[in-house]
């Protein structure tokens, strides 16, 4: 147990762990920066600047940046703690009552309030040229952002997100001192700096496969991870994975794939990436009970976890009504936070977690904006990648984050933040922005699996005597069935629903291969009347094996991206073209399905690979 660590003083927390036998041969060598001993000069009044190599910012052609941005309440939240529904109550009906669809208005009213809900309210936003701030904390405007910068972050961004991060998402993080964050240009940037960081790179013809580092993973992954280490020549080593996420232990599990190492594959794995809330692609959601099994068999095998988590703040407690997740061993401040499931630096004893975050799903995939929280040694290290790579996220999206949160820093600073006074949306702001996006989320979940739910299965008739309901007496042979068509857990977070189909109930299951009736299904939900594109289970398998064995079982949902009254609809075409597919009897049809596919050797499952930019 992890309490026999620390207490809930700061006082007893540890040191963080010294990882530096973990860091590749780069990281080691990249030398420290002595800018910091600097400063003082730069600081000597009227100094001039001789030094640096800056352009002027006179000669920026942008005065200001201007932008109508959302104020922070724009959507409505959902319940933190929903209560037990009545069983015949579904998830959608109880929301419905609590609140509307996607902020507009509902039923008589809907007419009366279009207008204003097709335009909803905005607050005008301003980065100015100069902000006549000379504190560069709170100085947001062109002449700094769009200057060169620091590599850890535009500075009242980066103080901003630090703050936030230690004292709201992450109060308890129980090592000395705390972690340190870096700003990153999104997830796939902090990932990829981090397995720099972390592991060296492998090639099978000139290094020993005893030096092969390897990367464990959830059995079905988010694989433009998996694509950023395989190159690198990481040994990809999944995990079995149940409903929550990764197991801990058993078969397959975390302790056996360790313990059980076969070493003519490599090195056993040092690093872990996983993705711990609304799992891409099974959308699983790990509990702190299982969090604190898989973080001691970390420990115990000296693993570094890197927890991608972009869908954290989008858990549906309404999926698990009832289950109150404990309260955390100090408050956030904020009663929305506090309820969420907490990151692994929650239990960090040690200091070897990654946490990888992001304005992605928060605000726009288009940002580049993220940032990771780490122990301060390895985010020093990670800063001297940065330094070396991308310098900085972009000073226009770092001072347009800036201003939307933080705004003006006095009545002389003619910038407008993000809410309606021109101030910014302020730490309640940002916290307020976050529940709204759950509330809208949740919603929409929630109506796609009340869909999926009523078209799980079918009605089958037969004429096999050992079926459970004989349908005509007068014909002994004739039977009705209710076959299971698929299965799906109403996912407590994400963005995602995993649909597991069960093809042995499928009238050809016996004549064509299950794999092929998954690509036949895939097809003939692309046609008329159903025009439905889904993720085939493969495109996120990390083996072959997994590929080969099981993926094709399953395909991976978005209730994200379509517009918010068209989820229903488009779900209800998904279940209808299943079980449209369940009817087909003839073997004929499936391969006249297959037949274009065949001939262009056409690969659905990297194409969609692409098509969906391997989100
Ligand atoms: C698990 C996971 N990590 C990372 C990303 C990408 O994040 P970013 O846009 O911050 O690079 C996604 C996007 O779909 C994701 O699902």
């Amino acid at each position: 147990m992890t309490s026999t660590y620390y207490t809930s003083d700061p006082a007893s927390f540890p040191e963080p762990i010294d990882l530096s036998h973990h860091l590749s041969r780069s990281t080691r060598a990249r030398e420290a920066s002595s800018v910091k001993r600097f400063y003082k000069y730069f600081a000597i009044p009227g100094i001039a600047q001789l030094a640096g190599g800056l352009p002027n910012d006179k000669y920026f052609p942008f005065d200001t940046l201007e932008a109508k941005a959302s104020h922070p309440n724009r959507w409505k939240p959902t319940p933190n703690r929903p209560v037990d529904p009545p069983a015949d109550d579904p998830p959608t009906a109880r929301l419905d009552k609590l609140t509307v669809s996607d902020g507009k208005a509902k039923g008589k009213n809907k007419d009366k309030n279009k207008g204003k809900h097709d335009e909803p309210p905005a607050s005008r936003l301003l980065v100015p040229h100069d902000s006549h701030t000379p504190d560069p904390l709170h100085k947001i405007d062109l002449m700094s952002a769009l200057q060169y910068g620091q590599a850890q972050g535009y500075p009242p961004l980066y103080y901003f997100i630090r703050q936030f991060t230690r004292e709201n998402l992450h109060p308890f993080v129980p090592y000395k001192n705390g972690p340190e964050v870096i700003l990153t240009c999104g997830s796939t940037d902090g990932f990829s700096k981090t397995i720099q960081a972390l592991s060296n790179e492998w090639s099978a013809e000139h290094d020993p496969v005893n030096e092969r580092p390897g990367l464990l993973c959830e059995e079905y992954a988010y694989m433009n991870a998996i694509q950023t280490a395989r190159p690198r020549g990481l040994n990809i080593a999944p995990v079995k994975i149940d409903d929550e996420g990764m197991l801990a232990k058993g078969p397959g599990g975390l302790e056996d794939v360790m313990e059980n190492w076969d070493f003519s594959k490599g090195r056993r794995p040092h690093l872990m990436y996983t993705v711990t809330i609304g799992q891409n692609p099974t959308s699983g959601t790990l509990s702190v009970a299982r969090r604190t099994e898989i973080y001691a068999v970390c420990v115990k095998y000296d693993i570094v976890i890197i927890e991608d988590d972009p869908y954290w703040y989008l858990q549906f407690p309404s999926s698990s009504p009832g289950v109150v997740n404990a309260r955390p061993n100090k408050s956030s401040g904020f009663d929305f936070l506090d309820s969420l499931i907490p990151s692994y630096l929650s239990i960090d004893y040690q200091g070897r977690v990654v946490r990888l975050d992001t304005f992605s799903k928060t605000v726009a995939p288009g940002c580049r904006l993220g940032w990771i929280t780490t122990q301060p040694a390895l985010a020093e290290r990670i800063l001297r990648i940065t330094e070396t790579s991308t310098q900085q996220p972009s000073g226009f999206v770092q001072s347009m984050i800036a201003e939307l949160l933080m705004g003006p820093s006095s009545a002389n600073d003619p910038g407008r933040g993000g809410a309606a006074d021109g101030n910014g949306w302020k730490v309640d702001g940002w916290v307020r922005w976050l529940e709204g996006l759950r509330g809208n989320y949740e919603r929409r979940m929630q109506t796609m699996c009340d869909v999926l739910d009523r078209g799980r299965s079918i009605v089958k008739t037969g004429r096999r005597r050992s079926l459970s309901f004989v349908a005509d007496s007068d014909d002994e042979w004739a039977v009705v069935e209710k076959a299971q068509i698929y299965s799906f857990v109403r996912p407590l977070g994400g963005m995602f629903v995993w649909v597991r189909f069960d093809f042995t109930t499928h009238p050809l299951a016996d004549e064509v291969p299950h794999a092929r009736l998954s690509q036949a299904l895939w097809v003939f939900w692309t046609q008329k009347p159903y025009l439905c594109l889904v993720a085939p289970g493969s495109m996120f398998a990390p083996t072959p094996e997994i590929r080969e064995k099981d993926a094709y079982n399953c395909v991976r949902l978005c209730f994200a991206a379509c517009p918010a009254e068209d989820v229903k609809p488009i779900s209800k075409r998904f279940v209808d073209g299943a079980q449209a597919f369940w009817r087909i009897r003839k073997k004929s049809t499936v391969d006249k399905l297959l037949e274009e596919e065949e001939v262009e050797d056409f690969d659905h499952v990297a194409g969609m690979a692409v098509l969906t930019s391997m989100c």
